[in-house]
């Protein structure tokens, strides 16, 4: 297993499953933020049922069994097997939902059918070097297909590559997993470089009350 693998693997453990229900009562939901119940849906993807759709470091595929809920072909892809075990457990017999134990770049150059959007929350595209993932999503989508992510802005001065600590025991090292800061505007200069349209970067505001971080939105067409 690669460093990385164990690295998220450690990340699994700690990360609790999602809820039975959200507030609104039902049983799968889409969220791009690390706050519930907050923000947008699956309508940023701009697809309809029957779309096949890729989860960039799916987790425990809770985005993605929404996705298949709703009628589309969802396929999450994840490296660490722990996280996928997780996935598998909830929502492994849910029609429509297919998961890969899969570095993203690499099930990106392997698969042959191709997306009509493709989506990463806090995922793969936060946790892997853009000028290799851009170009190969690019090449998976449908031509007008949508890259849609989200993930914590940048911390002011703190852009490119940074280092993002896993915590394990009291006597341990903590692990450590490289992830991709840039402020909205540079994100959007990135994806055009790389041949993306109608590329939008924005912050979204956190929910009311006591917190100030928002979360990064990105969206571009192939
Ligand atoms: C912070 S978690 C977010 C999981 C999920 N998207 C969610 O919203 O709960 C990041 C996930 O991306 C996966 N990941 C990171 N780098 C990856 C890569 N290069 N290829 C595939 N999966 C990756 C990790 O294993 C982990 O499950």
């Amino acid at each position: 297993m690669t460093d990385t693998a164990i690295a998220w693997d450690t990340y699994a453990r700690q990360r609790p499953e999602r809820r039975p229900v959200n507030a609104r009562g039902e049983t799968t939901w889409f969220n791009w933020t690390q706050y519930e119940d907050h923000g947008p849906g699956a309508e940023l993807l701009d697809v309809a049922a029957g779309a096949r759709v890729l989860d960039l470091g799916c987790g425990k595929g809770g985005n993605a069994a929404h996705l298949a809920a709703i009628g589309m072909r969802a396929v999450g892809v994840d490296v660490s097997l722990r996280q996928l075990a997780a996935a598998r457990e909830r929502w492994g017999q849910a029609p429509g939902l297919e998961l890969h134990h899969a570095e993203a770049v690499r099930f990106l150059l392997e698969d042959r059918e191709g997306f009509d959007a493709v989506y990463s929350v806090y995922g793969a595209v936060w946790f892997t070097d853009p000028t290799l993932l851009l170009p190969a999503v690019r090449e998976r989508l449908r031509p007008g297909g949508r890259l849609v992510f989200s993930q914590r802005p940048p911390v002011e001065g703190c852009y490119g590559c940074q280092a993002s600590y896993i915590p394990r025991g009291p006597d341990e090292d903590p692990l450590v997993v490289k992830r991709w800061d840039y402020e909205p505007n540079a994100w959007e200069q990135l994806l055009a470089e790389h041949g993306y349209m109608d590329v939008r970067a924005s912050v979204l505001a956190p929910p009311a009350g006591a917190r100030r971080v928002g979360t990064l939105v990105v969206t571009a067409r192939a």
